[in-house]
């Protein structure tokens, strides 16, 4: 059994933007569950949703550079994980997570050096520490404050660092000035350190100090290796190849599963899929839009980033909207992508159905009363929607990249390789066809509900990778 603390900017319940939180809201249970003890350090932001939680240290003094804080630390149990919160209202009482209308807060650098420095006073006062787990650019100084810092602190001897990459096109690079703001010696700053063209990077950081690194999927591991997909990075993971690998995401069946959904108005499984007809069919209602269950509903729930390459969507949507089809789009993120798609539905509201905004519940319904779900990423790391939408019958039509292609296959899904118009629609016409042969349609669905990709291999392999270490 080991001690582990993770780091991180989000973990659901409690403050969620992306896949990320699903991930730290449901790997620490499955390693609890594994016989590891478990603490993830997060902040206390004003919008967190916590129910109720016990103030376990009341006056932590810290310093990130010449700034002094004083934090407390709060502590909720779930599933025997705990999770500590650092209280600092000056920096975490904000609306947003990391930024209000589009606008990154000025000073992130500090609000999430001073998260490394709270779990490193965590594991110092309150949870004993074999392996730091620091996830995404957020905890990148984790590692360099442990081994440069704090070097001769016998608090940490032993005390091993590892570093998920969720996403690569995060890296949390901040002008050189900062430097002194954050703390860190000067002699760290060149390029085999945690300077990056001239700034500083915490994920650089995080990748060099690291014992070890790994990202969400297999083929991502390889990818950010490329200079496609490398964003800048890619000479740096060859050079720490030895010690990178792939670990794909589990999911969490409790919340995403369409036998026990309490989010849809009828459950369904594999060997019963009259639920799923009722559950489009309310969707369609909800979205009103034209009430037909024959004709096939695309779904897309996404964060509206370059990333999940949703300007595809928008370059065919006039020749979509020729076809004998319907599309759900739920998502809230870069302010033109939104207006795109607003414009998009209210030329044609009898194919399109538009919802800009964040809301989980939408979210299961389209999961659910889709028939097919796409994702035509330009790279997606793991992406956890499309493993969703197989266990809830709704096809996957996804670009071959990272983890959309490690999860989806010609069994299951759709796909295609190109990053180009054409190619997702090419895709989009293959699925079209396929749909009218409804047996083997069914057929399809079914070897999609009956996948698993629970966390419990995933777990396995993240403590063997902690015991490597
Ligand atoms: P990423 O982390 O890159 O956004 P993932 O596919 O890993 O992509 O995870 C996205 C998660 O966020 C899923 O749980 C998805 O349901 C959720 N999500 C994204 N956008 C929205 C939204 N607008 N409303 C509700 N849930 C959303
Ligand atoms: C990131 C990635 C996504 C991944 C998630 C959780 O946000 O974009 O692909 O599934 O992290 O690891």
């Amino acid at each position: 059994m080991s001690r582990i603390l993770m780091v991180t900017a989000e973990a659901t319940p409690f403050a969620k933007a992306g896949g990320l939180a699903d991930v730290l809201g449901t790997l620490p249970a499955a390693l609890v569950g594994r016989g590891e003890e478990v603490g993830v350090v997060l902040p206390r932001y004003s919008s967190a949703r916590i129910s109720s939680s016990q103030r376990i240290w009341n006056e932590m003094p810290l310093a990130v550079g010449p700034h002094a804080f004083v934090v407390a630390i709060d502590q909720v149990i779930i599933h025997g994980v705990r999770y500590f919160f650092v209280d600092c209202p000056p920096l975490y009482d904000r609306p947003g997570l990391y930024n209000e209308d589009g606008v990154d807060y000025p000073d992130n650098h500090i609000r999430f050096a001073l998260l490394n420095q709270a779990a490193l006073g965590v594991a110092r006062n309150i949870f004993r520490t074999d392996i730091f787990h620091a996830h995404d650019w957020h905890a990148g100084l984790l590692a360099p404050y442990l081994r440069a810092n704090f070097a001769l602190d016998p608090t940490f001897f032993g005390a091993k660092c590892v570093l998920t990459i969720h996403n690569l096109g995060y890296q949390g690079n901040f002008p050189a000035s900062t430097l002194t703001e954050l703390g860190i010696d000067r002699a760290l700053f060149h390029p085999e350190g945690l300077e990056f063209f001239g700034r500083v990077s915490f994920l650089k950081a995080g990748i060099v100090w690291s014992d070890a690194v790994n990202t969400v999927s297999p083929n991502y591991a390889r990818e950010i290796q490329t200079p496609e997909y490398g964003f800048g990075f890619d000479g740096l993971l060859r050079t720490h190849a030895y010690k990178l690998s792939g670990i794909l995401n589990g999911v969490d069946y409790r919340e995403w599963n369409p036998e026990t959904d309490r989010h849809l108005v009828a459950r369904y499984s594999a060997s019963n899929l009259s639920g799923k007809r009722d559950s489009k069919l309310a969707l369609l209602e909800e979205l009103a839009l034209p009430i037909d269950s024959r004709r096939p509903l695309f779904g897309i729930v996404s964060r509206l980033v370059r990333q999940k390459g949703l300007d595809l969507v928008a370059a065919i949507a006039q020749r979509l909207a020729g076809q004998d089809m319907a599309l759900a789009i739920l998502g809230s993120g870069e302010p033109d992508l939104e207006d795109m798609f607003r414009s998009i539905a209210s030329a044609r509201p009898d194919k399109f159905a538009v919802r800009i905004g964040y809301d989980n519940a939408v979210a299961h319904r389209i999961e659910a009363g889709a028939d097919m779900f796409l994702m035509p990423s330009r790279y997606e790391p793991c992406g956890l929607n499309q493993i969703y939408s197989l266990r809830y019958g709704t096809v996957p039509v996804v670009r071959a990249t990272g983890g959309l292609d490690d999860t989806v296959d010609e069994e299951t899904g759709f796909k295609f390789r190109e990053f180009s118009p054409d190619a997702l629609y090419a895709a989009i016409g293959e699925a079209l066809t396929a749909w009218q042969d409804r047996e083997a349609w069914e057929a399809r669905m079914r070897r999609g509900m009956v996948k698993d990709f629970s966390w419990e291999v995933s777990a396995a392999r993240y403590q063997e990778l902690y015991r490597s270490l």
